[in-house]
């Protein structure tokens, strides 16, 4: 099967679990509504897909990973719909849309964003994974979304809009801010697999790292090259607010050699697995040659 239809497969999965865990009765079904909408508008489930294809590649019973892939969306779009707030990067268009705050207001948006995160760990804890494989995803998602990981990413991206950054301070910002949450879908796949050996995990997350400091590498490359049609997000974003980004550090042509150093480093960091990780291979490839 090729990577993008595999890509549909566990897109067509996790929305129809994400949208069974949206649809109950409430008493003000408008927060509902925006958390949809905040969910359920093109984004690309890189990040769930990756939870699939680690599970899958690790032997497991896919239905063993679906709370994990959703969890994973939920606090994914939570941090999208907070990043576009005013009081962050103050952008009016996502995934080809207005906005969750433009399309509602801002307090229904900042409301969406709590919940989504609140859901990611409330399906985690309900789901039939055994206890102690439980505890942990929960460990893995709450260190990787919080002041050790993406928050505090966001947090220094934000301090830092207008003022020179080194290379170590760049990289450990997008680390934290992005690669964050990529890392941790990689080891929800780990985990929900059963999988114990722990030398094949350090592996995995070897690879994240690489993959998910490539996948911002390549979003300030996007924000330069692509067209907003194309990438459904306002194009030049980082540019007009003097975003801290690789090229703006190092150029252009700066970031696209980063970017293939960073792949490289990702394949060799999983050839000596005893598993078929080709499908993780085209991942990296995906990520890297993505056009949105
Ligand atoms: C955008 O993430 C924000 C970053 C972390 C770079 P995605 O490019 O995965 O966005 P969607 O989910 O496909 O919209
Ligand atoms: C956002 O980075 C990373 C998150 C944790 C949401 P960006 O601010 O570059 O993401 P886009 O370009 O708005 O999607
Ligand atoms: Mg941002
Ligand atoms: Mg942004
Ligand atoms: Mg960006």
């Amino acid at each position: 099967m090729s990577l993008t239809q595999q890509l549909g497969e566990y897109r067509l999965r996790v929305d129809t679990h994400l949208d069974q865990l949206l649809t109950v009765s409430s008493i003000d079904p408008v927060l509902q509504e925006a958390m949809k909408y905040g969910l359920f508008n093109g984004g690309k489930r890189v990040r769930p897909a990756l939870v699939y294809m680690v599970a899958n590649t690790l032997g497991a019973d896919l239905n063993r990973v679906d709370d994990l892939a959703a969890a994973i969306e939920c606090i994914h779009s939570y941090s999208l719909i907070h990043d576009d707030l005013p009081a962050m990067d103050d952008d009016a268009l996502r995934r080809g849309k207005p906005t969750c705050h433009i399309a509602y207001d801002e307090a229904t948006a900042i409301l969406a964003g709590d919940a989504l995160q609140c859901l990611a760990f409330e399906v985690i804890s309900a789901s039939n994974l055994p206890s102690d494989d439980l505890i942990e995803a929960i460990r893995v998602l709450s260190f990787a979304s919080g002041h050790r990981g993406m928050c505090v990413g966001q947090s220094f991206d934000l301090r830092h809009e207008g003022l020179p950054l080194n290379l170590a301070q760049l990289e450990a910002m997008h680390h934290h801010k992005t690669g964050a949450l990529i890392t941790a879908s990689v080891e929800l796949g780990w985990v929900a697999s059963g999988c114990k050996d722990v030398q094949v995990r350090a592996q995995l997350v070897e690879y994240s790292k690489a993959i998910g400091l490539a996948f911002q590498v390549k979003d300030d490359i996007l924000d330069i090259e692509a067209d907003t049609e194309t990438l459904g997000k306002p194009q030049g974003s980082d540019l007009e607010k003097n975003k801290p980004t690789y090229p703006a550090l190092l150029g252009l042509e700066g970031a696209k050699a980063k970017l293939s150093e960073l792949h490289q480093s990702a394949i060799a960091a999983i050839e000596s697995l005893p598993y078929n990780v080709d499908a993780l291979k085209a991942m990296a490839d995906y990520i890297v040659d993505r056009t949105h």
